[in-house]
């Protein structure tokens, strides 16, 4: 039998407490994860990584038994280095140099966001693809250009999914938004008319975040047309400038990364437009489009082959590490 060799990746930018084994040659054995969630309100920093203080061992036991491995074969630790929330991220990073130095395996560090992309051309067709990277803090249009992966679009004020769990929140039906609007949309009959805020390649969403919540206040209006309307008016947004980053760079590929992707008119409107110009649409599986620790584990595997190993003396957390400043060495 050909010798196997493997990655534990580690995920904990935000919610997600996730842990999966990767081989070098790109299966994913497991993907196994715990999400922080909260009856009411939002998250708290501290509160999350307490989560994944309590989760990480479970996790990590799950991840071993589904994978049908042993903590001792794995050859690689990868963790999610940033951008996320400071206390999180510290978890993460302990529980990887821990991991590491037990094993006497190398550690990488990685970047969450080119991580969505890289899981979607092991997983999909693509090859060279425009981003739209959509969830819940991030919403960003990413591409690999002159050598580096660059942000041509994103989101001035707050994601995307933000947007869909606060709109939910204001029509009283809890958390996570993102579903439960897209369920509701469904029902949805009649267009009301919502601001479009298109800057550039860039968006806004507070203002209509804003106006949804009048309209609701005001009581004239169906949640189901609300939600409808909601949907229609920022999923052409998004589309709109991830058109606009294809037709600039040049690139006829599309792939979506991140929760909000989930959606299925988000999607549709997406292969739409890239029919439109001839160019293929990419949709990785829900389980890699959210959060999630097999693309950590394989982007780790792409940089290690390349060369790359932290040092675990001086390794540490980005929390606003941006996506042009990656030194990408892997391709
Ligand atoms: P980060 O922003 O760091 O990537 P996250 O935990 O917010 O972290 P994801 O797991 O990618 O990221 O996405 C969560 C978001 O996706 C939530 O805001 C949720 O409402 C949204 N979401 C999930 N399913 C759907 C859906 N079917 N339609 C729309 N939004 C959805
Ligand atoms: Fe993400």
């Amino acid at each position: 039998m050909r010798e196997q060799k493997f990655c534990l990746g580690i995920e904990t930018t935000a919610h997600t407490f996730g842990i999966s084994v990767v081989s070098f040659s790109g299966e994913i054995l497991s993907n196994e994860k715990h999400v922080f969630t909260t009856e009411q309100g939002g998250m708290i920093p501290n509160e999350v990584a307490r989560h994944h203080e309590q989760w990480k061992d479970q996790v990590l036991k799950s991840a071993l038994e589904k994978a049908n491995v042993k903590l001792s074969q794995m050859n690689l630790i990868s963790v999610s280095q940033g951008p996320g929330l400071a206390p999180a991220l510290l978890i993460g990073m302990r529980y990887a140099k821990e991991l590491s130095k037990k094993l006497s395996i190398p550690l990488v560090g990685v970047n969450h966001c080119i991580a969505h992309l890289e899981i979607g051309n092991l997983v999909t067709a693509s090859v060279d693809p425009v981003l739209l990277y959509v969830s819940g803090v991030n919403t960003q249009v990413i591409a690999y250009e002159g050598g580096k992966y660059r942000i041509f679009g994103e989101t001035r004020d707050i994601g995307a999914g933000n947007f869909l769990d606060q709109f939910a929140r204001a029509l009283g039906i809890g958390f996570p938004g993102g579903p439960k609007i897209e369920a509701l949309a469904k029902k949805g009959k009649q267009y009301v008319p919502l601001p479009y805020c298109v800057k550039g390649m860039d968006i806004t969403l507070g203002g209509i975040l804003t106006n949804l919540k009048q309209k609701i206040a005001s009581g004239k209006y169906r949640k189901e047309d609300l939600a409808y309307s909601a949907q229609e008016t920022v999923f052409a947004m998004l589309v709109e400038t991830a058109e606009r980053a294809m037709a600039h760079c040049d690139k006829d590929e599309l792939l979506l990364g991140g929760g909000v992707c989930c959606n299925k008119r988000l999607q549709e409107m997406a292969i739409k437009m890239c029919k439109a110009r001839n160019a293929k649409c990419f949709i990785p599986p829900n389980s890699l489009l959210v959060d999630n620790a097999a693309m950590i584990a394989w982007q780790g595997i792409l940089e290690h082959k390349a060369g790359k190993s932290a040092d675990l003396e001086t390794i540490d957390i980005k929390p606003y590490w941006r996506t042009d400043q990656v030194e990408v060495i892997w391709r």
